[in-house]
């Protein structure tokens, strides 16, 4: 039982200090891990346009793999954030893109006080990077 114990504090600094010394690798992986589920249904799984529901939406889907290039080669970091995100109403289309920041808002639980806001934006973030991390 003790060692048992003594071994998860182990592998808890362990994990700590792992998070410490990789934090931008673990951002990315949180943003590929979120747009797996949120994103490649429509967005294609390698960013392409692709995903099983594109065909079924009556406007064609995007793939996210020039943002970069068609936009003189710097990624448009903040245009991308606010497309995601949504809840600024600026966005012209609003359908059918999901306005991903109310929807992360609502499902928002606070682990160590966070609120629903900081939550919504700190996974949007994540989609950000990893975005950028895709570009051609
Ligand atoms: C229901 C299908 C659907 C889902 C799910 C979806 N999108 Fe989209 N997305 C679209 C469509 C269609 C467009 C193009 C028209 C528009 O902007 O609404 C688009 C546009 C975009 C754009 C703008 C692309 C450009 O060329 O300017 C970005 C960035 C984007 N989506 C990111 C995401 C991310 C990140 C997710 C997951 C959190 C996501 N989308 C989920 C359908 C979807």
């Amino acid at each position: 039982m003790w060692s048992t114990n003594r071994f998860t504090f182990a592998a808890a600094l362990a994990g700590l200090a792992l998070c410490g010394f990789t934090t931008p690798v673990v951002a990315d992986d949180a943003g590929e891990r979120e747009y797996f589920v949120a994103c490649a249904g429509c967005h294609g799984e390698r960013a392409m346009g692709d995903g099983p529901l594109a065909g079924l939406l009556n406007i064609s889907t995007p793939g996210l793999l020039q943002l970069a290039q068609g936009n003189d080669g710097t990624f448009p970091f903040e245009a991308v954030l606010m497309t995601i995100d949504g809840r600024d109403g600026i966005r012209a289309h609003g359908e059918p893109m999901p306005i991903w920041g109310e929807r992360f808002q609502a499902s928002a639980t606070s682990q160590r006080g966070e609120t629903a806001d900081m939550v919504a934006r700190g996974r949007i973030l994540s989609l950000v990077y990893y975005l950028a991390s895709i570009q051609e």
